[in-house]
């Protein structure tokens, strides 16, 4: 059988984002409870940022549950402001030349970016009382013809592509409370399809482009979307959410739990297998996380 081509994916893709539509009730009202007993579980230990490190080990069950609330909001928090860069980026993009055939599911994507966004910041707004603010910093930088494109839609593939790890995990965690289990399926469940459109326009854009690009530029993508992958790693070990699980200093836990081999481990080996197509497809050379 032939590979399928980008207009037939997104064919494909758009024909079942038509196909599932939610249940009114979720998009004009929240389903959920106004309040939530926070002795439950929000994230999966495992996937808590300083599991495996000695601060874990030395938290009593119900410091862990506190944690995992908190650690619930910064993982929903940085979800909104990819989704808002992600918003803004596609709307910019929609009918642009060279990209009319993908407008199609460019509306879908935005139509469903928006609505993930309403279920995270309706739950940390309801539950914590705030959303905590973004602490990536973007420069502004010269770029070859395409190179912002291929970056731009490169950077929403890995942010989504480790992010769904998180989601699809979490989401069939029975020890989850029901609506941090709910959350994390509902956005596995449309993120399956924006990872596949994902993976193809990448893959299109960087075999348009490159073979005109100088060897400075392919390697500055390449250093760019390496950084990338670390500054969105990096924003897992969050000190806003350390300050709320009540400790001491929470700058020091951030660099304590991010340096730990425990935890370099669990970000090499997550990012090695969401990020394979990167390599197989030549756009990133050699692991960036080993
Ligand atoms: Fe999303
Ligand atoms: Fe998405």
């Amino acid at each position: 059988m032939s590979p399928e081509s980008l207009a037939e994916t997104v064919l494909r893709l758009s024909t079942v984002s038509r196909s599932s539509p939610r249940d009114p009730n979720e998009t004009t009202h929240w389903p959920e409870p106004d309040s939530l007993d926070r002795a439950q579980w929000f994230t999966s230990p495992e996937l808590i940022s300083v599991y495996g490190t000695p601060l874990w080990d030395s938290l009593d069950d119900h410091a862990r549950r506190q944690l995992s609330f908190w650690e619930a909001v910064g993982f929903y928090s940085l979800n909104i402001h990819g989704e808002k860069l992600l918003i803004e980026g596609i709307a910019r993009r929609l009918y642009q030349p060279g990209l009319e055939d993908v407008a199609e599911y460019l509306h879908h994507f935005l139509d469903e970016e928006n609505q993930h966004s309403i279920w995270f910041a309706t739950f940390c707004l309801r539950y914590g009382g705030k959303i905590y603010p973004d602490r990536k910093v973007a420069f502004p930088r010269e770029h070859a013809p395409g190179e912002e494109d291929l970056l731009f839609f490169a950077r929403v593939a890995v942010f989504e592509e480790l992010v769904d790890r998180y989601n699809s995990a979490m989401g069939r965690d029975d020890r989850l409370a029901p609506v941090a289990r709910r959350i994390n399926a509902n956005h596995h469940d449309e993120e399956t399809r924006h990872l596949v459109f994902g993976r193809r326009l990448v893959e299109h854009l960087w075999r348009w482009h490159a073979p005109g690009w100088s060897d400075e530029t392919v390697a500055g993508v390449r250093a760019h979307l390496a950084g990338y992958v670390m500054a969105t790693w990096r924003e897992y070990y969050n000190p806003d959410v350390y300050r709320d699980a009540g400790f001491p200093d929470p700058y020091a836990t951030a660099r304590q739990a991010w340096d730990h081999p425990a935890t370099a481990a669990h970000r090499a080996a997550l990012t090695a297998r969401s990020l394979r197509w990167l390599y197989e497809a030549g756009i990133l050379e050699a692991p960036v996380l080993s």
